[in-house]
């Protein structure tokens, strides 16, 4: 049985390379190695697949105009898995990107009862903050609500009806509601619409996604490909490994349960509570065994978390992973370093938000 996809339940991954093939998502492989600034998502494989990717690094090469469109869902506090996606962002940015920012309060409303007012308050205080904060650059974004799209755009949303079927969208997404139809058509519109007359044409764009939103990627592709009139460039995609939550590298960060994730504007207390009571450790009963046998640094959640996310130093990482691995670090010093490093991280982001409150309405019109 292939492993499903719901891109509307919380999903948990347990093999990515299943996933893979039974999704037609390519290995990075080598193409890593040729983009123009290193970049540790894609060198530590939490990007772990692609779909055209070798698109984008053409156009990055040739300097060729391309784009990058991503969604948030408008719902809950902004956690490190969501950092990742924001970090990608800022980086194409760099690249030369032109950045769309989908706030999916459509979505949201239909899926799960936000209102728009909520869902714009959401979008404002907890994304659009922190990514401002993160270093996204306003000159070359382009943030946008769902309900008050263009009318190119809207019309789009409902175009893309005429390109699948009902029987297809029931073999992509299985269980079938209209919010769910509704909603997928106006995701459709979001990742084509860079490429609409009215933003400049037909361009490569690249939809960095959580594995989850891969039946989205893979119908909407279809869809680009059948819409022949308006000569839409088969969007590319990089899929990001869900970031574990603290309970175990199999589990999911999750809003909706605190215990979980590290919220970007948690305080320091809290940093330390959480991860010295919940972040799983890899690490070995006692201390005389942990000495003896050593840790699992490969299921210890605060060395992924420092894989991830906060040692950039490849050579230090890795004597972070062989001293735990060989008993010589221990698990309360593991979580230590850890701890350390997202509160030095989380007290910058503090006043970069701060700063940002000033830059919110460089993003937004009215
Ligand atoms: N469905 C996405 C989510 O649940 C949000 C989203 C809306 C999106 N439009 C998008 C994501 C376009 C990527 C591209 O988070």
């Amino acid at each position: 049985m292939a492993e499903k996809l719901d891109p509307w339940k919380s999903t948990e991954v347990k093999d990515y390379k299943r996933i893979m093939t039974d999704f037609g998502i390519d290995d990075m492989g080598k193409l890593v190695e040729q983009l123009p600034i290193k970049n540790n998502y894609f060198s530590r494989g939490t990007i772990f697949g692609h779909k055209d990717f070798k698109v984008i690094l053409d156009a990055i090469k040739n300097k060729k105009p391309f784009a990058l469109l991503t969604g948030l869902m408008p719902s809950g506090k902004f956690h490190l898995g969501h950092k990742i996606i924001a970090d990608l962002m800022v980086y194409f940015q760099k690249l030369g990107a032109d950045c769309y920012i989908c706030v999916a309060d459509i979505e949201s409303y239909l899926t799960r009862g936000i209102s728009l007012e909520e869902g714009r308050k959401i979008a404002i205080e907890e994304y659009l903050l922190n990514y401002i904060a993160l270093g996204l650059n306003p000159k070359k974004t382009k943030f946008y609500f769902q309900s008050e799209g263009s009318k190119d755009y809207t019309n789009l949303s409902r175009f893309v009806a005429g390109k699948t079927t009902f029987n297809e969208l029931k073999s992509v997404y299985g269980d079938l509601t209209p919010q769910k139809i509704v909603s997928s058509f106006v995701q459709f519109a979001d990742i084509l619409h860079p490429q609409l007359k009215e933003n400049g044409g037909p361009k490569p764009v690249v939809v960095p996604v959580g594995v989850d939103q891969l039946p989205h990627i893979n119908l909407c592709r279809d869809v680009a490909f059948r819409m022949k009139e308006n000569k839409f460039v088969m969007p590319s995609a990089v899929f990001t490994k869900l970031a574990p939550g603290l309970k175990g590298v199999e589990t999911k960060m999750s809003s909706s349960n605190p215990e979980t994730a590290i919220f970007l504007t948690d305080d320091e207390k809290t940093v330390e509570n959480k991860i010295k009571r919940y972040a799983f450790s890899g690490g070995q009963m006692s201390l005389e065994e942990h000495r003896k046998k050593g840790g699992n640094p490969d299921v210890d959640v605060s060395f992924q978390y420092l894989k991830i996310f906060f040692e950039h130093d490849d050579k230090k990482l890795e004597k972070i992973y062989n001293d735990y691995k060989s008993g010589k670090l221990l698990t309360s010093e593991l979580k230590q370093m850890l701890i350390d490093k997202i509160n030095k991280f989380l007290k910058e982001h503090k006043l970069n938000r701060e700063k940002a409150k000033k830059l919110v309405n460089k993003f937004i019109k009215n």
